[in-house]
């Protein structure tokens, strides 16, 4: 049976772990999240077989390569989201995609925050729906998060039916498959969906980027909530520099950049391009 006694997490076990999360992968922790932290962390302290988080924390501290942080970036991720979620921002794409699709020219798309898989799976659909009705195309999707665990789920595709609500049924019966007898109530995304998106990890705060190239849409959905101003604003331009000139940022619904950076204009619901496509200051 777990050993489910109570541990003790002190006012300082706290601090140490928003000053790890917060310099590993930009996460800030407000104090209202302390009972979040226990009750996430403590399973990662019992499956180590430790007593306390001092020396769970201490674990940590004495390896930069301890194979422990991975698992304690995943249980301090908060990675919700569904298909389609904010459903105007692939109403925008295919608009987008529509207009820039050109003959011979890949259509690239990064969602950077991608989580369990659904919106890049979302982007898919989209895209794969918009080039069979406009007579083919090409696209590239590569997808991405910081967190192994929802990496690992998005790449087999499969999900219980009721997330899909706002799958339509046309697109059910095209783009996934049914589970069946033990599997009954399960959908799959298609193969050819599945392929369609390249999973990889990525740390929005790695202190270098890879050069990924430029790309047509980002979507970094609900991630900068959990980013402090400052690294919202680091994230901001170096996004900008990952944009093709006439590409969109499209951002989460209470993710607002007015303030923090000059490099975007909006033009759409929370949507965005550069304010100076050919790298230009304002009047100059
Ligand atoms: C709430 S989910 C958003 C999912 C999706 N974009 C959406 O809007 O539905 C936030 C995701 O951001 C990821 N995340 C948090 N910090 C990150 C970082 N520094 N780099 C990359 N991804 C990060 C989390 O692992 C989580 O899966």
């Amino acid at each position: 049976m777990a050993d489910e006694t109570e541990l003790k997490f002190t006012r300082n076990d706290f601090k140490r772990v928003r000053e790890m999360i917060y310099q590993r992968v930009g996460i800030s922790l407000s104090d209202s999240k302390t009972h979040m932290a226990y009750a996430r962390l403590s399973k990662r302290v019992r499956s180590r077989g430790l007593r306390s988080f001092s020396d769970y924390l201490d674990l940590l501290q004495s390896s930069e390569e301890s194979d422990e942080w991975q698992g304690f970036i995943n249980a301090l991720t908060t990675n919700l989201t569904s298909f389609f979620r904010e459903s105007h921002h692939f109403d925008i794409l295919r608009e987008h995609a529509r207009a820039r699709r050109k003959p011979g020219e890949t259509f690239r798309v990064w969602s950077a925050a991608s989580s369990t898989g659904e919106e890049p799976y979302s982007i898919a659909i989209t895209l794969l729906e918009l080039w069979r009705e406009a007579g083919g195309g090409t696209f590239q999707l590569l997808a991405s998060d910081i967190d192994t665990n929802v990496l690992q789920q998005a790449a087999h595709g499969i999900y219980a039916r009721e997330r899909a609500e706002k799958v339509s049924g046309a697109q059910l019966q095209r783009y996934f498959d049914k589970g069946v007898g033990r599997n009954e109530g399960l959908i799959r995304l298609k193969r050819q969906v599945r392929e369609a998106v390249s999973f990889f990890q990525f740390n929005l705060v790695a202190p270098s980027w890879p050069d990924i190239g430029r790309f047509d849409a980002i979507f970094c959905r609900n991630v900068m909530i959990y980013f402090d101003k400052p690294t919202q604003a680091g994230i901001l331009s170096r996004m900008a520099a990952c944009l093709r000139p006439d590409g969109l940022l499209m951002l989460g619904h209470s993710e607002n950049i007015t303030h923090l950076t000059d490099a975007y204009a909006g033009c759409g619901r929370t949507t965005y391009r550069l304010a100076y496509p050919d790298g230009g200051e304002e009047g100059g």
